[in-house]
């Protein structure tokens, strides 16, 4: 994503955003309260201590090297002991609390108060100190309360100069400036929300491996697996990781084994600092089925197989003496291998106490299953719960799991992150957080705001997500605030659409074709997006091509089919190649789960322009009709297919759009032009008249009606008139009834039109809390505008009674009921979400009308053993729409009306609300929001 936009973020300099949700503590003017990192052509050196982490040591390498991007100017780093006696007269000192001598020098002469970071994971300090050393007049110090502390307060720092977390995985250029200042009273960051902030790279296959292959290797991969993931990989890995504040990582496993692909690869995390671990299906640090294929000997099944296997997981456990993170597995005979791999572990390592290993257990389908029916696990054992593939996490921690001391947390896939992760936050899930990130491009930009919310969830709010983004696209593209914003819009836009369905899932009957304009109003937001779009091309180029399937232009597909290509070509060819096979995924036209084998292009007819349609040279299509035209014969114009009635078409006030429209198209190569005509004055039409020909083949034509010249129902003859070159003229007479419906004065509400009532649920008219607990929005999410849900997030995991619960009121008004029953269904779309606290607490909603009876649905039924609601998979299942339809049917008579929807439980978030008066069409986002009187 971010390639294309560094581009163009060249052309544009500004004093934009270098950081993003750090407190700043970088300045490129000095004041009185600065201290000077380069200025005057004179850059502080770095003071580092010879007993420092290795780690730390090569993190200072690339601070200094940061440095120097910046400014031109690179420090010298040298290693100083507490006998220095005469040193510069200004310095930065480096280091780690309790590793570092000088650091414990630093302090003690300084008399520092470093208890606010002492024996905190993770966090850091940095400051102006005077007479840290003898000679030293002047000095900023960096402290880490452990290792990675100080790696992460350097990497800050560099972030503030300028220096992108993805300077070299995304090409991002860095901001010059000749001077460069820390303020005295620093940065500082105490513990992280989140312990272990990881990434998994998974399905690396085509794209991530075949560049890794070209890039970091000389065309062979690994000796026995063919891996091309070998050090020189890692390492660019391991320094994006610790720049963006990740600390843990899943190792590619597709056909990879990160312990023998590359010896070095191992102690080479270690040294850098990162925590390794592996994917909940590789326990005991050994790939499988890479490594087990390779050395294991008999079946893969503890049952039978139980001393081949435990030999196999001693190598995994030996190997991996320091900084991981122990996946255990677990299966039916799992109370034995759950015995057999702790006391492994206690052997190998050598400890006298297993819970001081950290382990992990990976609550996957199956597993969680056994989970839920009373497989027990040792307290010290983190729980990592998963989400179901699409972002939905299947399952949080009760309240009673909550105080397990091994804690919890999340394994998820990139996508509906803030919404999912608040609550993850809100429940405790807080040890471990791993993202699949797939082949890690293109998603930098979601990858970095998992970890970054990981790192400090205090910082991010359901209002000020936006800002994330915006100063992600200034820091990247080095742009001002306002293009930011654009930006930043866009890439909202676009997630917004790419999420109603995967662009992969979209087909030619998506969108509807016929009913509320939506593949038109789909696809003109694809085409609304500025040239600026440019930008975050890739993404949006790639999609609009799929969106466009909607579409029937059989030349547009075929056109944008090699687009496609193009596209893809183009991201290849990039920066001399850089990012080569990157995008090689095949995207177009997926069958089942896996991947096609080769794009291929989506099916498309053609009708013969040559040859002209029976009925005649003009042809009219009419809003909403399946029909392809009239005048001729049509199976959708009557029952019996020939001989139809003229097509009728009704519209009222209430209607969305306004307007009906009719497509004026070619039946054939010869040219006319046409008159759009009426017999009553109400019936405005516009434009009134219009040629075809093969130069310009389709005119839409709008009808409208003055309300004011109509009382109650009301038919006018519209008529399209065509003079055909060199044939006889032609004409097509269509009815069209205006219905004028009327409502009291003072009303204020939504107003049906079409038989329907469209509303988002942001817009309502009264919010009752209760205990403390709204209903509020979260911008953004969603199909069509937003969603709401209770908040706080996780509800303090109360529930209610129907009725009870805190409540959200929308007036309506009415003028039919279905079929004349009295009965209208009220359909509540609710984001995919699953039975998060248990099967026994199902999510639910309330709905009353009026003071009618109260309704409760509680619409996620129970899935035991680990699955998935049967609702949920499947090419019209609830995560491929992105959505959870809830029907309910009340009694309503016509007239004014309020809904009331209670929550039940916690943590379901509501997106629109549509009630049906009769007239609601098959759609895929379901009507427009209907017209607001107020
Ligand atoms: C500081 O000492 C460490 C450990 O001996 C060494 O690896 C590193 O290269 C030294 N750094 C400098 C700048 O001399
Ligand atoms: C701090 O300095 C004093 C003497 O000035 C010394 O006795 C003490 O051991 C030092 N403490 C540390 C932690 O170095
Ligand atoms: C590839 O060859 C170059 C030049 O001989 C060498 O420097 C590099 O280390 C090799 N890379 C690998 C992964 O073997
Ligand atoms: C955790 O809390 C639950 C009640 O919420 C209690 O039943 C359980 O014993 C507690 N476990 C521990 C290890 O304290
Ligand atoms: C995003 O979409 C909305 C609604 O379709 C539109 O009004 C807005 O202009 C779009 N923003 C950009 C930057 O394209
Ligand atoms: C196309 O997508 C729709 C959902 O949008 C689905 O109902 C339909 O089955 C799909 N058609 C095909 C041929 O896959």
């Amino acid at each position: 994503m971010v390639l294309h936009l560094i581009l163009l973020g060249l052309l544009v300099v500004t004093d934009g955003v270098r950081a993003i949700g750090q407190s700043t503590c970088v300045a490129f003017k000095s004041s009185s309260s600065t201290f000077s990192i380069v200025s005057n052509g004179k850059a502080a050196p770095v003071l580092l201590s010879a007993d420092e982490w290795p780690g730390v040591q090569r993190a200072a390498t690339d601070f200094a090297s940061d440095i120097q991007q910046v400014t031109g100017l690179k420090p010298t780093l040298s290693n100083v002991t507490s006998s220095l006696t005469s040193g510069p007269s200004t310095a930065i000192i480096v280091g780690t609390l309790g590793k570092s001598s000088l650091i414990n020098e630093v302090v003690n002469r300084t008399k520092l108060d470093v208890s606010s970071i002492q024996g905190q994971w993770e966090a850091f300090m940095a400051t102006e100190v005077s007479n840290p050393l003898p000679g030293v007049k002047s000095a900023y110090v960096i402290i880490g309360a452990d290792k990675r502390g100080t790696i992460f307060a350097l990497y800050d720092h560099s972030e503030q100069f300028g220096v992108s977390p993805w300077y070299w995985w995304a090409d991002v250029p860095t901001t010059k400036s000749s001077e460069l200042f820390v303020t005295s009273s620093g940065c500082s960051h105490g513990s992280p929300t989140v312990q272990y902030r990881a990434i998994f790279l998974n399905d690396e296959q085509p794209a991530l491996q075949n560049w890794a292959m070209e890039k970091f290797t000389n065309g062979t991969g690994a000796a026995l697996t063919g891996s091309p993931f070998n050090h020189f990989f890692y390492t660019k890995l391991f320094e994006l990781m610790l720049r963006i504040k990740a600390n843990y990582l899943w190792p590619a496993m597709w056909s990879s084994a990160f312990g023998i692909d590359d010896a070095q690869n191992q102690a080479l995390a270690d040294w850098w600092g990162i925590v390794m671990g592996t994917s909940h299906e590789e326990p005991i640090m050994r790939s499988t089925p890479v490594e087990w294929d390779l050395f294991g000997s008999g079946p893969w099944d503890y049952g039978v197989n139980a001393q081949n296997i435990y030999n196999f997981w001693v190598v995994g456990a030996n190997r991996s003496k320091t900084l991981r993170i122990f996946s255990q597995s677990a299966c039916e005979v799992q109370a034995i291998i759950v015995s057999d791999q702790r006391q492994l572990l206690t052997d190998v390592l050598n400890v006298s106490d297993i819970t001081t290993v950290t382990q992990v257990w990976t609550l996957y389908k199956e597993v969680e299953g056994y989970y839920e029916d009373g497989m027990t696990v040792p307290d010290d054992v983190i729980l990592l719960w998963t989400d179901d593939n699409y972002g939905n996490v299947r399952r949080y921690p009760l309240v009673s799991e909550r105080n397990r001391t091994g804690g919890s947390g999340v394994y998820y896939h990139v996508d509906y992150t803030y919404e999912q992760m608040s609550a993850a936050v809100a429940r405790d899930a807080v040890r471990i957080w791993v993202l699949n990130v797939g082949d890690l491009k293109p998603y930098e930009l979601h990858t970095e705001f998992f970890i970054t919310y990981g790192w400090d969830a205090s910082l991010w709010n359901r209002n000020n997500l936006d800002t994330f983004v915006s100063s992600w696209a200034q820091r990247e593209f080095d742009i001002s605030i306002q293009d930011a914003t654009e930006v930043a819009d866009i890439i909202a836009n676009v997630t917004r659409w790419n999420a109603r369905r995967k662009p992969e899932l979209l087909n030619s009957t998506t969108y509807s074709l016929t009913n509320y304009r939506e593949a038109e109003n789909a696809l003109a937001g694809w085409e609304s997006l500025p040239a600026f779009f440019q930008l975050v091309h890739h993404p949006v180029q790639a999609s609009y091509t799929l969106a466009n399937i909607a579409n029937d232009y059989a030349t547009q597909v075929m056109n944008l089919f090699q687009q496609d290509y193009d596209l893809e070509v183009d991201y290849h060819t990039l920066l001399n190649g850089k990012w080569d096979h990157m995008m090689d995924q095949t995207h177009v036209m997926y069958y089942y789960w896996q991947q096609p084998m080769a794009n291929t292009m989506p099916f498309i007819t053609m009708v013969q322009p040559k040859k002209q349609a029976l009925p005649g040279a003009m042809r009219i299509a009419i809003e909403g009709s399946l029909a392809l035209g009239s005048p001729g014969d049509n199976m959708y114009d009557c029952e019996q297919g020939y001989s139809c009635p003229n097509p009728s078409v009704s519209i009222d006030p209430f209607v969305p759009a306004g307007n009906r429209f009719f497509d004026v198209g070619a039946g054939g190569p010869t040219p006319f032009t046409f008159t759009a005509t009426s017999n009553a004055s109400w019936l405005k039409l516009s434009p009134a008249k219009g040629s075809i020909s093969p130069s310009s083949l389709e005119q839409r034509v709008f009808a409208s009606v003055d309300w004011s010249q109509v009382t109650g129902v009301e038919s006018a003859v519209l008529t399209f008139a065509a003079n055909v070159q060199d044939q006889p003229p032609m004409s097509q007479d269509i009815n069209f009834v205006a219905n004028h419906t009327l409502i009291p004065s003072g009303f204020k509400g939504f107003v049906e039109g079409d038989g329907t009532v469209s509303i988002e649920a942001a817009h309502a008219a009264r919010n009752t809390s209760v205990d403390g607990l709204t209903w509020v929005e979260l911008p953004g999410i969603g199909r069509t505008l937003s969603g709401i849900t209770p908040w706080p997030r996780g509800g303090d995991d109360r529930n209610f009674t129907a009725g009870s619960g805190p409540s959200i009121e929308y007036d309506f008004y009415t003028f039919n009921t279905q079929n004349q029953t009295g009965n209208i269904t009220v359909t509540t779309y609710v984001s995919p979400s699953l039975n998060g606290l248990g099967d026994d607490r199902p999510l639910a909603i309330a709905i009353q009308i009026d003071s009618g009876a109260l309704q409760a649905n509680y619409f996620v039924p129970p899935a035991s053993g680990g699955n998935l609601p049967p609702q949920w998979d499947g090419n019209d299942g609830w995560a491929a729409n992105s959505i959870i339809s809830v029907p309910m049917v009340f009694t309503a008579s016509s007239g004014a009306h309020t809904l009331k929807l209670f929550m039940i439980e916690p943590s379901v978030v509501v997106q629109k609300i549509v009630i049906d008066t009769g007239g609601v069409l098959p759609s895929y986002l379901g009507p427009p929001e209907s017209i607001y009187m107020s």
